[in-house]
């Protein structure tokens, strides 16, 4: 399925994309007011850049889940498994079986969270890139219940995050582990519980809080492979600190996807996911 050196994302076009509910902050006015062929233009560009890193799987697009798009809240894929997203809101339920399909045909084994507790995938479960652990954001979408489930069905230690702002009310909307251990977050996303956690466990000069504007231009919700960064936007700043940290940033518009509440991050699924940091980067 896929090279040995790297990595593979999974994408669905957004042949069906639009917003037509209203599930978060961001969708606010902008119901029907998308521009499908903006949308259909960047994705395309999103895919091709990172095509020139990693492969990019399809996911065949369906009509009336619009939000599909965005295949990080399909499940939360580690070895050979996959925990399958329970959508907190109806509008999006009707995704899980479309992913649970397409999981199934790709020979990951298919887990469910208990009760159907709502629980979002990979964008409130995001791995950390330094140590095994795994980083769990809940407080609008997944139920903290699911933490020490997770750890449990995953044999993971599990660190959960409460989120506290309801713009980023995904784990992936303000934080972004990248390659090496380094991190990138809002902190004001969080309580302080969370906060102290964040400043437990990674160490001061691998992780920097971006400020309010970069954001809410969701440089926290960026594609990382590699040495690649990729997102819609950051500053001069943020740009220096990733330069700094090695990493080559390559900025896309993703304007009509934040309309949704979503950009980079939220339009990829990383598949490869080997079950711990020695063997996820091993050459
Ligand atoms: N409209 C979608 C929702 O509210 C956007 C999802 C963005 N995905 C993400 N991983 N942050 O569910």
């Amino acid at each position: 399925m896929m090279s040995k050196h790297l990595d593979t994302f999974l994408m669905c076009a957004p042949e069906h994309f639009e917003v037509s509910y209203i599930i978060n902050p961001w969708m606010e006015g902008n119901v029907a007011h998308g521009d499908h062929l903006t949308a259909q233009g960047q994705w395309q560009e999103l895919k091709h850049a990172l095509q020139s890193v990693a492969h990019v799987e399809c996911m065949p697009a369906a009509a009336g889940v619009p939000d599909m798009v965005f295949t990080a809240n399909g499940g939360l894929v580690l070895g050979d498994k996959v925990i399958l997203s329970a959508f907190k809101h109806v509008e999006r339920q009707a995704e899980e079986a479309h992913f649970s399909t397409w999981f199934a045909a790709h020979d990951l084994q298919v887990l469910h969270m208990p009760h159907d507790l709502p629980f979002e995938g990979a964008g409130d479960a995001l791995l950390d890139r330094g140590v095994d652990l795994l980083w769990f954001g809940h407080g609008h979408r997944s139920d903290v219940a699911c933490a020490p489930l997770m750890a449990d069905m995953l044999d993971i230690e599990v660190q959960a995050l409460k989120l506290v702002d309801p713009r980023f009310y995904h784990l992936d909307t303000c934080f972004c582990p990248l390659q090496g251990g380094y991190l990138l977050y809002y902190e004001d996303a969080f309580d302080a519980a969370a906060q102290a956690w964040i400043a437990a466990r990674v160490p001061v000069q691998k992780r920097f809080a971006v400020s309010a504007e970069d954001a809410l231009n969701f440089a926290c919700n960026a594609v990382n492979s590699g040495k690649h960064v990729f997102l819609n936007h950051a500053s001069t700043v943020l740009l220096a600190q990733l330069q700094r940290w090695g990493f080559s940033v390559h900025q896309i518009a993703l304007t009509e996807f934040m309309r949704a509440g979503g950009a980079a991050k939220c339009l990829t699924l990383k598949m490869n996911e080997p079950h711990t940091v020695r063997s996820r980067y091993a050459a």
